[in-house]
């Protein structure tokens, strides 16, 4: 059996989706970030600023060859997680990767200024650099879901939809892009 993935650009609504999609087919939830601080005792915040990201890229790749083995999760990954092709091989190797995609108007006006992920703490530009470098990569996704206008349930239901019932049947029937 394999797991699902969802991928895409901080601020996209990988978690909060994943653990949705997670409870209607009843499997497990897992966030890559999550993971990486119950490892190491340390928020990713904390991780960037004590360690730097090299050091944090590395413990996520432990932690995506772990999930990787599993069978029926729901895996969030942080927004640079599948940049690494190694990260990118185990996961789609084991499971169907969902892109999630919102429009960095979108993606800025969700985040706020309760935003703490330290790759977003540049200047407009930058983040919109970081984000169109980063588009062709979400764009090898199985298939997209443009969450810019959608609510939480309709992308959910969007997903559900697009997995076309067949989760059990290692995703013989999914419609990829
Ligand atoms: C990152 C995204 C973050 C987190 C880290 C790096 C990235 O995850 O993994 O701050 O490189 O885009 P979210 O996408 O869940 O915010």
């Amino acid at each position: 059996m394999r797991n699902i993935v969802l991928i895409g650009f901080m601020g996209t609504g990988k978690s909060t989706v994943g653990k949705r999609v997670a409870q209607a087919l009843a499997w497990d939830f897992v966030d890559t970030d999550c993971e990486i601080g119950e490892v190491t005792n340390l928020s990713v915040t904390e991780i960037f600023r004590r360690h730097g990201e090299t050091r944090f890229r590395s413990e996520e790749r432990i932690v995506v060859a772990r999930l990787s083995q599993q069978e029926q999760i729901v895996i969030a990954t942080g927004g640079g997680t599948v940049l690494n092709p190694l990260n990118w091989e185990a996961l789609a190797q084991n499971g169907i990767v969902i892109a999630l995609h919102a429009s960095i108007e979108a993606i800025l006006s969700r985040i706020g200024h309760k935003n703490d992920r330290p790759l977003l703490k540049g200047s407009k530009e930058a983040i919109e650099k970081l984000w169109s470098e980063r588009q062709a990569c979400y764009a090898q996704a199985d298939f997209t879901v443009d969450t810019s206008q959608k609510t939480i349930d309709e992308v959910v239901s969007e997903i559900l939809t697009r997995l076309g019932g067949r989760v059990n049947n290692e995703f013989s029937g999914v419609a990829k892009d």
